[in-house]
């Protein structure tokens, strides 16, 4: 009697020939829950993460790269916001909570970045924080012209106010956040004193 031979693999177990049903490929097995695990991408995403802040950490002494992630907050589109003299106050850089903003004639700038080099308590330029110091970038005085006061400065002396309007406009880190609105100054009232 003719019989097919089953081949036999090195350990005895039989090879049946490949048949539709038994040649699938294996499928992803779903978990207790019927889901599919995706811890191995995760347990990856997390090495690579801790990874590269290791790195930076290492080379920089921070975990960014020296990147400041407040800086970020420029490349991202905002809302313009509108203060009063009195509320531009709250964002002299006092308040750690809080972003750093500065003006000059009207128009309001982020200098948050800045805060710890310049505009924070007990930084070099910390008095144009919060306030519209207009005045003071234009005559050098910092003592008594921290004001939007123009009054008395002749048109060129304004215009070249736009130096430094540019300078934070178009600053890396930091940005034009809105406009403050001033009570007008009443015709009578007393010019800034120049600086002794
Ligand atoms: C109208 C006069 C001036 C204005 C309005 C002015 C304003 C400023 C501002 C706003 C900054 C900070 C820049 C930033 O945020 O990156 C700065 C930085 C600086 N200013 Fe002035 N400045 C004036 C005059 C001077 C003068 C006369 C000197 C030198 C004697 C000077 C030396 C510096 C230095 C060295 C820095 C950089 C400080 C640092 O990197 O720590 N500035 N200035």
């Amino acid at each position: 009697m003719s019989e097919i031979r089953q081949r036999k693999t090195a350990g005895g177990a039989s090879n049946p020939t490949p048949t539709p049903a038994n040649a699938k490929k294996p499928v992803p097995q779903a978990n207790k829950n019927g889901g599919f695990t995706c811890m191995p991408l995760l347990l990856a995403l997390v090495l690579i993460i801790g990874a590269t802040v290791s790195t930076s950490f290492v080379l920089t002494k921070t975990l960014t790269f020296g990147y400041d992630p407040q800086a970020l907050r420029k490349h991202f589109p905002r809302k313009t916001i509108t203060l009063t003299t009195e509320e531009l106050k709250q964002y002299d850089g006092k308040d750690p909570n809080k972003p750093v903003y500065l003006a000059i004639n009207g128009r309001v700038y982020d200098v948050t970045a800045g805060r710890d080099k310049y505009y924070g308590p007990g930084g070099g330029y910390s008095f144009f924080s919060g306030v519209d110091a207009a005045r003071a970038y234009i005559t050098g005085c910092f003592q008594t012209h921290l004001t939007h006061d123009l009054r008395g400065l002749s048109q060129a002396e304004i215009d070249s106010l736009s130096t430094w309007s540019d300078f934070y406009e178009k600053h890396d880190i930091y940005f034009y956040v809105g406009q403050v609105v001033h009570e007008p100054i009443p015709d009578d009232a007393p010019l800034p004193e120049p600086c002794s």
